[in-house]
C-alpha cells in the first residue's frame, strides 16, 4: 500500500443529521463533519421526516466537499466510498447512499454499504489499540436498543432487543412531557444533575429474569401519569417546580440506567464474555457510563467505551468500520438500495 490505499470517504444520513469523515485505516480520523438539523425538528417535539430529507439534500454536497478539502484529500486518493444504507428513515438514507452511489461510479471506486447498528458497535474500537472482539455490544440509540454478541466487527448476533420504545426515544418523549426541548436526552441529563435520583421510585420493565429484551414504554407512561395525574387532567408540566423536573428527571434516567446495566450484566454471564461495548446517541449519558464502568469494574470486566463525538451520529465510524468491508472485499453494487 502507497499510503493513502487506506482512506475511505463515509457518509451517514439515516436519521436527522448529515454526515460526512475521511478515515484512514480504520481508525484515524482524518475529517468529520455534522450538519445538525435540530432546529428544524425542535417545534415538533421530533423528528418529521419529509423535513429531514430535504435538509439532508440541501446539505450533503457541501459536508462531502467539506470533510475532503479539511482532510486535504482528492477523490482520486481515496479507495472506496462508504455511506449507511439500513436502518433509518427511508427518504433519510436515501440521500446519502445515492450521494455515495454517484460518487463511487463517477471516480470509479469502490462502493461500501454500511448497517447503522454495527457502524455504532464499531465507534468504541476507534479509541483502542487492541483487538475488542469478541465482545457483548449494548447498542443504545434513538431507534434502537439492543444486546449484540460481536464476532469480529462485521459479525454482530443479535441477542435481544427493544419490544417497544427505544431508550433514546424514552428519554426524548420524557424531556416531551417535562417540556425540555428536543433532543431529550442531553436535556434530561443536564437537569437530572440537580435533581435526586430516587425521589420517584419509577418501574425498570426487565420482562422476566432471563429475558435479554428491554421495554421502555411503561416507565414513558409511568413518567406522563407521574407529571399529569392519572386522569392526565394537567395539561401540561407548568406545575412543577424546576427543582421537581430535576427529581423526575433523575429518577428516570436511573430507572433506564439501572435496566440497561442490569441487562448487560446478564447478557455478559450467559455469554461468558467479560468485554463489553457500548455505542449509541445515549452511549453519550454520563450516569449510563459510570454505571456500567462500575459494574465492570466490580467484575473486572473490560468496558470499551466510545469517545464522547463518536457516540452521536457521526460518519468517523461508518468509513472506520467500512475499512474492515473493504479488507474483506465485501463491495455493495449500484442497484443495491435502502431498507428501513
Ligand atoms: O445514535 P443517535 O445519534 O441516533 C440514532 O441512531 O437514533 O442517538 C440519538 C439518541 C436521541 O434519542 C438522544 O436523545 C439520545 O440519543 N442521546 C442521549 C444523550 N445524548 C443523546 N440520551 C441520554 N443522554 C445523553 N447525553
Ligand atoms: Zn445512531
Amino acid at each position: 500500500m502507497n499510503g493513502t490505499d487506506d482512506l475511505i470517504l463515509g457518509m451517514e444520513s439515516s436519521c436527522d443529521e448529515t454526515c460526512a469523515a475521511v478515515v484512514s485505516n480504520g481508525r484515524t480520523v482524518l475529517s468529520s463533519a455534522v450538519a445538525s438539523q435540530f432546529e428544524l425538528h425542535a417545534k415538533f417535539g421530533g423528528i418529521v421526516p419529509e423535513i429531514a430529507c430535504r435538509a439532508h439534500i440541501e446539505c450533503i454536497n457541501v459536508i462531502i466537499e467539506q470533510v475532503l478539502v479539511q482532510a486535504s484529500v482528492q477523490p482520486q486518493q481515496l479507495c472506496a466510498v462508504a455511506a449507511v444504507n439500513t436502518p433509518g428513515l427511508v427518504g433519510s438514507l436515501l440521500i446519502g447512499f445515492t450521494a455515495a452511489k454517484t460518487l463511487a461510479w463517477v471516480w470509479d471506486k469502490p462502493l461500501i454499504a454500511i448497517d447503522h447498528l454495527q457502524a455504532h458497535g464499531y465507534a468504541a474500537a476507534m479509541a483502542v489499540h487492541e483487538q475488542l472482539w469478541p465482545a457483548l455490544a449494548l447498542i443504545v440509540s434513538g431507534g434502537h436498543t439492543a444486546i449484540y454478541l460481536c464476532h469480529n466487527p462485521l459479525d454482530m448476533q443479535l441477542l435481544g432487543s427493544t419490544i417497544d420504545d427505544a431508550a433514546g426515544e424514552a428519554f426524548d418523549k420524557v424531556a416531551n412531557i417535562l417540556d425540555l426541548g428536543y433532543p431529550g436526552g442531553p436535556a434530561i441529563e443536564n437537569l437530572a444533575r440537580q435533581g435526586n435520583p430516587t425521589a420517584v421510585n419509577f418501574p425498570r420493565a426487565m420482562l422476566g429474569r432471563d429475558s435479554l429484551d428491554f421495554s421502555f414504554s411503561g416507565l414513558k407512561t409511568a413518567v406522563l401519569y407521574h407529571v399529569r395525574g392519572t386522569d392526565l387532567s394537567r395539561p401540561d408540566s407548568s406545575h412543577l417546580s424546576l427543582q421537581q423536573k430535576a427529581d423526575i428527571a433523575a429518577s428516570f434516567q436511573a430507572a433506564v440506567v439501572d435496566v440497561l446495566v442490569s441487562k448487560t450484566m446478564l447478557g455478559s454471564k450467559r455469554s461468558g464474555l467479560g468485554r463489553l461495548i457500548l455505542g449509541g446517541g445515549v452511549a453519550a449519558n454520563g450516569a449510563l457510563r459510570s454505571a456500567l464502568t462500575q459494574a465492570c469494574r466490580q467484575r473486572d470486566y473490560m468496558l470499551f467505551l466510545p469517545p464522547m463525538k463518536l457516540c452521536t451520529d457521526n460518519a468517523a465510524m461508518v468509513a472506520g468500520l467500512a475499512w474492515h468491508k473493504f479488507l474483506a472485499r465485501q463491495f455493495a453494487n449500484l442497484g443495491e438500495s435502502v431498507s428501513t
